[in-house]
């Protein structure tokens, strides 16, 4: 049988897939298509190094390589992708190579896998696999790429922990441009000193290891490599080197592992017909376009299925099924490439990758004229998805999705691209993309059973231009908000348009022409004329009501008469090239308007103190070790709960949620459910009594499962237990409820203000405010919203739940930050005392208090039913139903008014704020409390009062994220200072340095500032940024540049320290010494990612004087360290740290004698004597947190915080004025972390805080339907920093000679103060936005609520375009989202 022409029919047996995974050869005779290559690795193969962070393609902890071999080439193409999107059938010929594959910490590490850890680019580890599978394939295709290389290979990979400079700075060592950035490379690099410096001199290549050892870079062994001095002939104590790259093993391409020979030698595999069928799917690969076209002549309903980025969004999170599946991927009329005289066709399946290639190719070749058309798709292509994406997504997938955003669509259809098309019915036809061809959302002029079989793109020609446009929230794999393409077209040698084609997508439900204003421009000059008669018809074209699916109306409207004012000074700009005596140059103040967004090769420094000279040298305390788990990490050997085996006997859970807000459940039918097969039990709130049905974290204010009156969407109402995932989601998704609406719908902060519904208020006085305004010269009012932020850990909450048959306990495996209140809670359900339930936690893929309580909406269900089951529960929950549930960061609103005197000293401040807690209280309450407490950030007032409200609405309960509130309350401060400045028209810098305070100040609530460092953070971040030179700098540029603006902000952060409540300032620990030495320490924090494990086995290695890698921590678990304390607040290190000390101080006071009368002895030698003097080697360790007596709101009093940390940042960044993008160019923090347990930890939590707070004041936007449902539910829709967002130099340095007496050994907590700083970046814009306005003489005092959007700086520059759109009667439609 000819396997090339034939394929197994309908009816007939179904085909057996065959493929490689890590060299070794799977044949499967029983595949279903539904099935992705991830589950399949994950659940068949056992291989859980690639891990699910999203299942949308949108973060890349899935990515893993396939390798095909390409016959017509000759050679073996490597491509990476996400598992979670491909179907494990479209595997058949190919080979696939995990994390797993390519080295482990058993055998050899790979290259990348070392460097990655070995420079600090892995804290919690779960996006590590998905980034070293994406940098390994772009060495396999190229060994010496560049960083620009790099950063394309990164465009679909997420990491929420590092702030990606380790990362970046790890791989540079592969790349040609390894020389550069880091910090000036001269032995007196300004940097080590205290002094201020041209900025220019930092451009210099970077400090590598060939300048000389490093200082004091310690292994896990204990050796310390390098000599811990003055090597560099820099000064005596700073270092800027984190890791040693005389380490690194050198990177041999050749010895990377061999493509599977079998592969070449057997291309049938490749081209031969196949066909797959499941239970509800057949997946059909057909050898040639005849049989393609007979099949879906068949099947008209059948998808032509190539990358799955459109249809496995569809089928996961659309509810749809496709019963049957064409993969095209074998017809050669859908994949080859053909060069006509006119243009170049593609074949619908070629990837997106491919047609890169070719039209770059072409570019390359080509007169340039010819290629307008190819250079604006490949610039669009550049900001398509992510990598992964790109290469298995096809150019035919995007134009028949017919979506109303895509990124194709509008240059295609500008460039009136031609469609071939094919049927067994109708035959071949043409069609040309124009308005005609896209008929609806989401639908175009195809008929059912027709098959896009080529599109050809034609060339430009000597009198056409062609540009492309996007703009969205993100650059990097995001979808648009708006793109466009356009084209014109001259009479020779004149400036009159002979034809424009102006297409824009996002502006209504498909792609659009803008027909009319076409039609009036042809004939017209390219002239200002031009440009306004064209801006109005535009708006008359694009017109969008206000209530538009996805929002953002006014800020739509503008950015299309943006983009076509950057159309026409762009060609302006070429006549004038072409036609000089015909049009004049743009001015140059013009010229920014016409450039898009500029790569710049990533730099930075990260400066900290070396250990005093006397240290032991085997001592770790202040050197950068690396994280404990980070090569594991980067192997994917370390275990998460999902990587878990599974049991026997185990079960599957999935949720069944409310989707209602505020509403009474009046029925719910669960009978399609229930008799679903494989379906084992559905749990609702009959299951438990009522009692053990209540639950909460503070308060008992929420149910396990709802049994009467839901109070927000996505509340827990059921629970399936089935036995597979599909099973349960799939039954979760047939069950029925039925709802009664119930009033009022509190859904934003107004809402709740209107209603009075809160819990609260609470004050903090501090002298007397009304008296402060009466005397004060000036006095101020406004108001800023903070928007909430999603926590977007990497590993959705995962939990096993695994009852003990004996004696009815729980043994609960958990991704949670808070084992004990899990433990608490689980046995509360159960009815069973605390002493029967474990909590058991190895490692969090992130967490950032988004696991510190939200977690038990989902682990205490599958507990219950766990435990009435008498069988093993799992359940990782989908990332759009994590972030459905858990809540995010509270939103604020902050009403402030302030008292000034004519110099600028703050006279009296009065302040209100209230959050959005949701429907419970969790911890909304300290939250609010937290923000309170910080209002006075770095300031000094005499007169002061805060008031704070947690209001109650019908959202998910909000929680905990790094800063608590914090941010927030500090932010309204800044925000409420800045105004000042700018009424006064005094510097911001000198305002705010007069009213800085000192040791010996008071805060708001009477606690004394004691070793204040402000001052220093202050003065040296401003040297070290080259601040002053660099403000007149970017006072320079915005006069010389009317639609690009910097912006250049300082500012400082204070933090307080420790638990406000007192007796959560407790910590416990265990340390087993085994008769080998070797040493077992459990201890009562999670690790999350933060090194705090690593962390606590430095303070164990300095108390017990041994090796660090002699001491290994297991896992938390609430059977070793009872009672714990959330791993919270930043004060983890300090206060576990702190009994760890206490433990092993013990055991070396036990350990005296013996040392005594064996001086020359070894660890072993004193182990063994004590162990035969029958003395105990293990311990535990207690630690209460002295001086604190927590804060009483009610009579203002007590002292909260045991100390403060400090910092200051200075940020650049610029803007484009037209659209609303802004770019960080440059970053500088100075921190105070005390004497640094471990710099490479520390400064990795600056960096990684910073990017965090980076997402929540520019990025991050949650939007909400006014019915109260979250609207953004995925990486799809809400974007967290990439790659890409980092300042382009970031430079962190620890402030030096700074001991805190308070913490072990001398060091401060570092999770949570950075983050703050990150609101430079915010400011800097607002400053930028400032500059644009005065030119426009705007009012220079304006609002600007956070985070600051392109939208929301697109339209706060005010300019004339904003104007057009804005004017006229306001329609009062409902918005698409609202801000709550
Ligand atoms: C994370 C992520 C990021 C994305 N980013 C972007 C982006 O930035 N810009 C953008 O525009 N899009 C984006 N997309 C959408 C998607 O990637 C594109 O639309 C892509 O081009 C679809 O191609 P595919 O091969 O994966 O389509 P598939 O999912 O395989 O198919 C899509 C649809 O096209 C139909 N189809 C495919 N080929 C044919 C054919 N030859 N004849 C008839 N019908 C056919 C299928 O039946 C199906 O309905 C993104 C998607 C994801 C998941
Ligand atoms: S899990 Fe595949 S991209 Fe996120
Ligand atoms: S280390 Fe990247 S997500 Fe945690």
């Amino acid at each position: 049988m000819d396997s090339q022409t034939t394929m197994p029919t309908h009816n007939g047996p179904t085909s057996t897939l065959v493929f490689f995974v890590n060299g070794r050869k799977l044949e499967d005779p029983d595949v279903d298509p539904e099935v992705t290559l991830l589950t399949y690795l994950r659940q068949k193969l056992q291989l859980c190094g690639t891990k699910l962070g999203c299942g949308e393609g949108g973060c890349g902890a899935c990515t893993v390589m396939l390798s095909r071999y390409d016959q017509a080439q000759g050679k073996v193409i490597h491509y990476s992708v996400n598992a979670c999107l491909a179907p494990v059938a479209s595997m058949h010929g190919l080979a696939v190579t995990t994390v797993e594959g390519i080295g482990s910490t058993k055998t050899r590490l790979h290259a990348v896998q070392e460097r990655i850890a070995r420079a600090h680019g892995s804290q919690c580890g779960f996006c590590t696999p998905g980034i070293v599978m994406s940098m390994y394939t772009l060495l396999r295709n190229n060994p010496k790429p560049s960083m620009a290389d790099v950063d394309e290979y990164f465009t679909g990979n997420l990491c929420r922990c590092t702030g990606y400079r380790p990362i970046l700075e790890g791989f540079r060592s592969f790349t040609t441009d390894a020389a550069t950035g880091g910090s000036c490379g001269r032995r007196d690099c300004c940097r080590m000193r205290a002094k201020e410096c041209d900025i220019k001199d930092v451009n210099g290549p970077s400090l590598s290891s060939e300048n000389g050892p490093v200082n004091g870079v310690m292994n896990m062994n204990g050796e310390v490599n390098g000599d811990a001095k003055d090597v560099n002939g820099i000064t005596d104590d700073i270092s800027h080197v984190l890791y040693d790259t005389k380490d690194f093993q050198p990177y041999d391409a050749s010895q990377e592992i061999i493509f599977p020979p079998e592969l070449k030698t057997r291309p049938e595999w490749q081209s031969q017909g196949l066909v797959f069928r499941g239970p509800r799917v057949s997946y059909y690969r057909p050898p040639s376009l005849s049989k393609l076209l007979s099949l879906k002549a068949e099947s008209p309903e059948a998808r032509i299925l190539v990358g799955n980025t459109e249809i496995g969004i569809e089928v996961k999170f659309k509810n749809q099924t496709y019963p049957v599946l064409i993969n095209p991927t074998n017809v050669t009329e859908l994949t080859e490439v053909t060069l006509t005289k006119d243009g170049v066709t593609f074949g619908a399946s070629v990837t997106l990758s491919a047609v890169e290639d070719t039209l770059r190719e072409q570019v390359n070749t080509q007169p340039e004229y010819r290629t307008r058309i190819f250079t604006a798709i490949l610039e669009m292509l550049h900001w398509f998805g992510g990598k992964q994406i790109r290469n298995v997504a096809a150019i035919g997938g995007n134009i028949m999705t017919s979506s109303p955003i895509s990124d194709l669509n509008p240059l295609l259809a500008a460039a009136r691209a031609r469609l071939t098309v094919h049927s067994a019915e109708f035959g071949e036809r043409e069609i040309v993309m124009d308005q005609q061809f896209f008929t609806g959302y989401r639908q175009n002029s195809l008929r059912p059973q027709e098959v896009l079989v080529r599109i050809h793109i034609p060339y430009s020609h000597q009198n056409e231009y062609f540009l492309g446009y996007k703009q969205s929230r993100r650059r990097d794999d995001d979808i648009a908000i708006v793109n466009a393409g356009m084209r014109v077209r001259f009479r020779p040698q004149t400036t009159a348009v002979a034809r424009l084609d102006l297409c824009f997508g996002g502006m209504g439900p498909t792609t659009l022409l803008a027909a009319s204003t076409m039609k009036e421009l042809e004939g017209r000059s390219w002239d200002s004329s031009l440009l306004e008669t064209g801006t109005s018809l535009l708006l008359q074209d694009l017109q969008l009501s206000a209530s538009a699916p996805g929002g953002m109306v006014e800020y739509r409207r503008t950015l299309a008469i943006s983009f076509f004012f950057k159309f026409y000074l762009s060609i302006r700009g070429r006549l004038s090239e072409q036609l000089p005596s015909l049009v004049a140059p743009l001015a140059e103040e013009e010229q920014t308007a016409t450039q898009g967004h500029r790569y710049v090769i990533p730099r930075s420094t990260q400066l900290f103190q070396t250990v005093p000279p006397g240290q032991r040298a085997g001592d770790p305390i202040g050197r950068p070790l690396t994280h404990a788990s980070a090569f594991k990490q980067a192997t994917g050997e370390a275990v998460y709960v999902d990587d878990m085996p599974r049991f026997r006997n185990e079960l599957y859970a999935a949720m069944v949620l409310s989707s209602r807000a505020h509403a009474r459940i009046l029925a719910i039918d669960a009978s399609d459910a229930r008799t679903l097969e494989g379906v084992e039990r559905i749990f609702f709130a009959e299951d438990l009594p009522a009692d053990r049905n209540k639950t909460g974290c503070i308060q008992l204010d929420e149910e396990v499962f709802v049994s009467d009156t839901v109070t927000c969407v996505g509340q827990v109402v059921g629970l399936v237990v089935a036995r597979d995932q599909a099973t349960a989601q799939r039954a979760a998704k047939l069950v029925r409820i039925e709802y009664e609406d119930v009033k009022p719908l509190i859904v934003t902060i107004q809402d709740a203000i209107r209603e009075e519904s809160w819990w609260g208020p609470w004050t903090i006085h501090q002298g007397d405010v009304e008296e402060g305004f009466k005397s004060s010269p000036h006095i101020l009012e406004g108001e800023m919203h903070v928007g909430g932020q999603e926590h977007f850990y990497l590993e959705t909450n995962a939990h096993l739940a695994v009852p003990r048959c004996e004696d009815g306990g729980m043994d609960i495996f958990s991704s949670t930050q808070n084992p004990t209140l899990t433990q608490q809670l689980v046995a509360r359900a159960l009815g069973v005392p605390c002493n029967m339930v474990t909590c058991r936690v190895k490692r969090l893929g992130g967490g950032f208090g988004g696991k510190e309580t939200r977690n038990n909406s989902v682990s205490v269900p599958i507990c219950v039913a766990a435990s009435i089951l008498n069988r093993p529960v799992r359940i990782m929950l989908d990332r759009d139903e994590d972030m459905l549930i858990t809540g995010t960061r509270h939103p604020f609103l902050g009403r402030w008014k302030i008292g000034f005197t004519e110099e600028g000293i703050f006279t009296a401040m009065k302040m209100e704020f209230y959050a959005n807690a949701g429907c419970s209280a969790n911890q909304s309450i300290d939250v609010v409390q937290k923000a309170m407490l910080s209002m006075d950030n770095v300031y000094r007032c005499k007169n002061r009062c805060v008031t704070g409200y947690a209001c109650k609405t019908n959202l998910p309960s909000n929680t905990a994220f790094r800063g608590f509130g914090g941010p927030q309350g500090m932010m309204f401060t800044e925000d409420m200072v800045s105004r000042v400045a700018d009424f006064l028209g005094m510097g911001h810098d000198e305002l705010r340095k007069k009213n800085l305070i000192d040791s010996g100040d008071v805060t708001h609530f009477d606690q004394p500032m004691e070793r204040c460092t402000i001052g220093r953070c202050w003065d040296e971040v401003i040297v070290q940024a080259a601040y002053c030179a660099r403000k007149e700098a970017v006072e320079r540029f915005n006069k010389g540049n009317r639609y690009r603006k910097r912006g250049i902000y300082l500012l400082p952060t204070k933090f307080g320290i420790a638990f406000s409540v007192q007796f959560l300032n407790q910590a416990g620990a265990l340390v087993h010494v085994y008769t080998d030495g070797s040493v077992l320490l459990t201890h009562g924090g999670t690790e999350m990612g933060q090194g705090l494990h690593t962390k606590m086995i430095q303070v164990a290695s300095r108390v017990l004087k041994i090796p660090a890698s002699t001491i290994h921590i297991s896992e938390t678990s609430t059977d070793k360290v009872p009672n714990t304390t959330s791993t919270a607040a930043s004060f983890s290190s300090d206060l576990n740290g702190m009994a760890v000390l206490n433990a092993c101080t013990k055991i070396m006071n036990r350990l005296e004698p013996y040392i005594a009368s064996n001086p020359k002895g070894q660890w072993k030698d004193w182990i063994t004597a004590a162990y035969f003097d029958r003395v105990s080697l293990s311990a535990t360790g207690f630690h209460k947190t002295p001086h604190i007596t927590g804060y009483d709101f009610e009579t203002n009093e007590g002292c909260p915080f045991l100390y403060f940390s400090y910092g200051a940042a200075v940020t650049e960044v610029e803007l484009d004025c037209l659209t609303g993008d802004h770019s960080v160019l440059r970053t500088d923090i100075v921190m105070d972390v005390g004497d640094s347990l471990n710099p490479a930890l520390d400064i990795g939590q600056v960096e990684g805080g910073f990017t965090q707070g980076l997402g929540l004041f520019t990025l991050e936007e949650l939007r909400f339907s006014p019915e109260g449902s979250l609207l953004t539910r995925g990486p799809g829709a809400y974007k967290i920093p990439g790659f890409q967002d980092i300042p382009r130099e970031f430079n962190v340095s620890l402030l030096r000679g700074a001991p805190n007496p308070r913490a072990i050994f001398s060091s401060k907590a570092i999770g949570e103060p950075p983050l703050f700083l990150a609101s430079s970046v915010y400011f800097a814009i607002k400053q930028a936005v400032a500059s644009a306005r005065a030119e426009r003489r705007l009012d220079p005092v304006f609002r600007l609520d956070s985070p600051a959007t392109a939208e929301r700086i697109r339209l706060a520059c005010g300019d004339a375009l904003v104007q057009l759109t804005t004017a006229g009667a306001p329609d009062t439609s409902k918005p698409w989202s609202i801000t709550v």
